[in-house]
């Protein structure tokens, strides 16, 4: 992230706090987010977006992916730099709301939603949901009508974009579970339901087209074919949709070698591609807004791990391999074992000047894909006691880390001008005990 340096004993510091002040104080493993960057990634989607569309007249709302990282201080620090914010569960909304996010500014998300989310939704007020199912849209009709309110919903669409890094996170192609297919006339008659449903209110279309996205080429496809629906919907009824989202999906660099969206270049790629479909069809431009997630918290977080034991491996071509294995691993970043995702690692306790060699940082779980870092090299003089640091874990780190092995989720802890806060505390032996039901 922005803030980290080397000190002058060749220790890393992060936000103006040195990382072996900050693991003293919270332990380790220990993720940490640079609360100045996130900030500054927050306010620059909002700022490039808000003036490439701005120059076509148009407007947009950046809702933050919650998803990514959600802790209350992160839906405080949201509002503060004016973004909104999209949830995709119960839990996600009430911590949200807690951070003080208004409802107004909320949009809610998921392809399963429990009764209990959309009453929670539809409660609270949220400015959105995004429906993905005619089931949900009988749901939510007739759950609105119960609580006598109307409820603002967008569709969400499936334009048949095929993008993202892995099979598991690409969401827009037609064999997957999430939205109404555009190609099959789903999303239309959708759009035609909502749009007659007495007691909702349709106010656009949604699509997520994947995540890790690298390709501008990806997002401008998208956004034309969403407004050629919005086109159609306009010659069938007459309405025009006031709203287009176009999902999140950004991406960043996880390891120096590899390559990032810019989101400046992004903001006026597709602004220029919507002014151009726009030229064609005609009406007014519908405000559009987009769901950053990973772009915001990502490059803004790092993972801190004290190293435990170090092995050195024979490999079948004669070389070596260092087995670096640290106190966390798969319960604190699925992202490497469950899609093969590559970080990088550095010494983050002292410099060193020792020879450089293959490394790979493991875990301390039962199993040999728990896999940190899978190719590094790093100081042949890595020992215990060590600090590492694995950067761009500030994305679907905390958020979907495990209590696996009954390990402890680590704290989050955010750093600012030499000081650091607590976001999330450290799981304790007792919270998991407290879960526990003991034996009569
Ligand atoms: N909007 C919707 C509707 C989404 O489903 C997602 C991500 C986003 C926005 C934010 O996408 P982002 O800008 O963060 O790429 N666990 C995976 C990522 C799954 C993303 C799911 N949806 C990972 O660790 O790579």
């Amino acid at each position: 992230s922005s803030t980290v340096q080397r000190g002058e004993d060749g220790a890393l510091s992060v936000g103006g706090v040195d990382v072996r002040e900050l693991v003293g104080e919270h332990g380790t493993p220990l993720y940490v987010v640079d609360e100045t960057d996130f900030r500054a990634r927050a306010s620059a989607f909002r700022d490039h977006f808000g003036e490439a569309f701005a120059r076509h007249g148009a407007e947009v709302d950046i809702y933050y992916a919650g998803k990514a990282f959600l802790c209350s201080q992160v839906s405080s620090w949201m509002h503060e730099e004016g973004l909104h914010l999209d949830v995709a569960s119960l839990g996600e909304l009430e911590i949200a709301l807690r951070g003080g996010m208004p409802a107004a500014r909320i949009g809610l998300h998921g392809n399963n939603k429990a009764d209990d989310e959309l009453r929670r939704a539809l409660i609270a007020g949220v400015g959105r949901i995004i429906v993905d199912s005619f089931t949900e849209i009988e749901i939510l009709d007739a759950l609105a009508r119960e609580l006598g309110v109307v409820a603002p919903v967008m569709v969400r669409v499936t334009t048949g974009v095929h993008a993202g890094g892995h099979e598991y996170i690409a969401t827009a192609h037609e064999d997957q579970k999430f939205g109404l297919s555009l190609a099959s006339g789903a999303a239309m008659r959708a759009l035609l339901a909502c749009h007659e449903a007495p007691h909702l209110r349709l106010s656009g279309i949604h699509t997520h087209i994947g995540s890790q996205i690298m390709s501008i080429d990806a997002f401008r496809e998208s956004a034309e074919r969403m407004l050629g629906l919005r086109a159609a919907f306009t010659a069938s009824t007459g309405d025009e949709l006031p709203e287009v989202d176009l999902g999140g999906g950004y991406a960043i660099r996880y390891t120096e070698d590899a390559e990032a969206l810019d989101p400046a270049e992004a903001a006026y790629a597709i602004a220029d591609a919507v002014a151009a479909v726009m030229e064609t069809v005609g009406g007014t431009w519908p405000r559009f807004s987009i769901e950053p997630g990973r772009a915001i918290a990502g490059p803004a977080g790092l993972t801190l791990y004290r190293v435990g034991v170090v092995k050195s491996v024979d490999l079948e071509d004669g070389g070596r391999r260092a087995y670096i294995a640290v106190d966390g691993g798969m319960s604190d970043n699925m992202r490497p074992v469950t899609y093969g995702a590559n970080y990088t690692a550095a010494i983050a306790s002292r410099e060193s000047s020792a020879d450089l060699v293959a490394s790979r940082v493991v875990g301390k779980h039962c199993e040999s894909g728990d896999i940190v870092v899978r190719d590094v090299r790093l100081p042949l003089d890595v020992a215990r006691g060590d600090l590492v640091a694995v950067p761009a874990t500030g994305a679907y780190g905390r958020s979907m880390a495990s209590n696996y092995n009954a390990a402890l989720r680590p704290a989050v802890v955010s750093v600012r001008d030499g000081q650091s806060r607590v976001l999330v505390r450290r799981d304790t032996i007792e919270d998991l005990l407290a879960l526990d039901v003991a034996p009569e």
